[in-house]
């Protein structure tokens, strides 16, 4: 199953870190540590293989690959010695990657992505794109009446330069382009009820939000802890301290506050109510990709006995995310070619904002993406 994954956002450290892994999974150069596909449990022949993975994607810095990938080895997030090793292939998907088109209206800039994936779908011969929205987070847009309904936005997108944020256009143009969708980022991406109705409309699956990597993932285990040992949380405190382009742009109070919402639904979710305290995000330039959490968590027991404990997180943040960004890619097209569409709510295992309902708490999360893949129709590939 020829598979491609059109990454927007393409030349940013997780973009490149997930081609890079990619790349070297497929010459036999690393191991698939990280990758939840790769587990026994989750193995279904209609999930394609890393091998089948083609890569291509937008973005709106022209930095080649190659510097990009350099950039990460001197920051310890990839061996320099695989970089050099894949100088060539990295060549090759450099010249699958396409500035963001821009034209005069939002409809027409839509339809310029939708033939950039269509060049890509037919100079590689793939059965499906799986688009993956890896760019940077964006400020939560204003509400807008066409947001809620296709033929409203249908009809104004002709008028307009910025009734979508760019990551909902993105997915309006995969859409249209017969592509599912996957948002990594807290930005709104499909999360809109026309852009839902569009892919429902065209038999197309989408998975969001925001992928779950590190704080949020310890808090999505300690959570359920505390809950099934009925022991009462009082105050939840975590500081993130990350560096990187991602670091950067959360410095921005906009961004900053989509991330930090995403990061504390968790716990209303998995306790039923919500501790006092607050998620932070400080820029700190000199730790790049390397990210550092602090949680503090103040608890209550038996007879009222204070207690608390509290956890320190050093992860590097794209070595954690592009397994995922594989993950993902693969499932999402074994959910296309099984004919699924509209809301993946079975991939919350790996978002800290997940579509639908729940649930947060990752064991049962797993549970549920267990039962997906074993679901998953394989009758033409056996
Ligand atoms: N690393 C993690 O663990 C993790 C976890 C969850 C979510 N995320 C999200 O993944 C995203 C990428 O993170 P990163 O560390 O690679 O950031 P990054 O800054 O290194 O890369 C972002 C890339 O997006 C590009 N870009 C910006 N606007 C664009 C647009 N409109 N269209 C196309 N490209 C655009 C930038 O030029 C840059 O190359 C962020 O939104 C981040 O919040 C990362």
């Amino acid at each position: 199953m020829r598979t491609g994954v059109w990454l927007v956002g393409a030349r940013g450290s997780v973009a490149v870190t997930s081609v890079i892994g990619a790349l070297a999974l497929r010459a036999g150069l690393a191991d698939p540590t990280g990758c939840v596909t790769e587990l026994p449990e989750l193995r279904n022949p209609g999930i394609p293989g890393l091998g089948d993975l083609t890569f291509g994607g937008h973005d709106i810095s022209s930095t080649p690959l190659g510097k990009q990938a350099d950039t990460l080895a001197a920051a310890g997030v990839v061996p320099a010695w695989l970089v050099r090793a894949l100088h060539d292939d990295l060549a090759a998907v450099e010249r699958e990657l396409r500035p963001v088109p821009e034209a005069g209206d939002q409809a027409e800039t839509a339809e310029l992505i939708g033939a950039d994936l269509a060049g890509f779908r037919s100079r590689h011969d793939l059965d499906r794109v799986v688009v993956i929205n890896v760019s940077t987070t964006e400020p939560a847009p204003g509400p807008h009446p066409a947001h809620a309904d296709l033929e409203a936005l249908e009809a104004e997108l002709p008028r307009s330069r910025s009734l979508l944020p760019a990551s909902a256009l993105s997915a309006y143009a995969a859409f249209n382009a017969g592509c599912p969708y996957v948002d990594f980022t807290p930005s709104t991406g499909a999360r809109l009820p026309a852009l839902d109705q569009l892919a429902r409309r065209r038999g197309l699956p989408y998975g969001g939000h925001d992928g779950k990597t590190g704080e949020t993932l310890v808090k999505s285990v300690l959570a359920p802890m505390f809950a099934l040992r009925n022991l009462r949380v009082r105050t939840w405190s975590g500081i993130n301290l990350l560096g990187g382009g991602d670091g950067a742009n959360l410095a921005e109070p906009a961004p900053n506050a989509a991330k930090t919402a995403s990061k504390q639904r968790v716990l209303a979710e998995t306790l039923g109510y919500t501790p006092q305290g607050t998620t932070r995000i400080d820029y700190l330039e000199d730790i790049g990709d390397f990210k550092t959490a602090w949680d503090l968590v103040t608890f209550e027991g038996f007879l009222g006995v204070p207690m608390r404990m509290e956890f320190t997180w050093h992860g590097c943040d794209s070595a954690l995310a592009a397994p995922l960004v594989l993950d993902l890619a693969r499932l999402t097209a074994a959910a296309h070619r099984a004919g699924r569409s509209g809301p993946l709510t079975e991939l919350a295992f790996f978002f800290k904002d997940p579509l639908g309902p729940g649930p947060h708490a990752l064991a049962e999360q797993w549970r549920v993406l267990r039962d997906f893949v074993a679901g998953l129709d394989t009758r033409d590939v056996l």
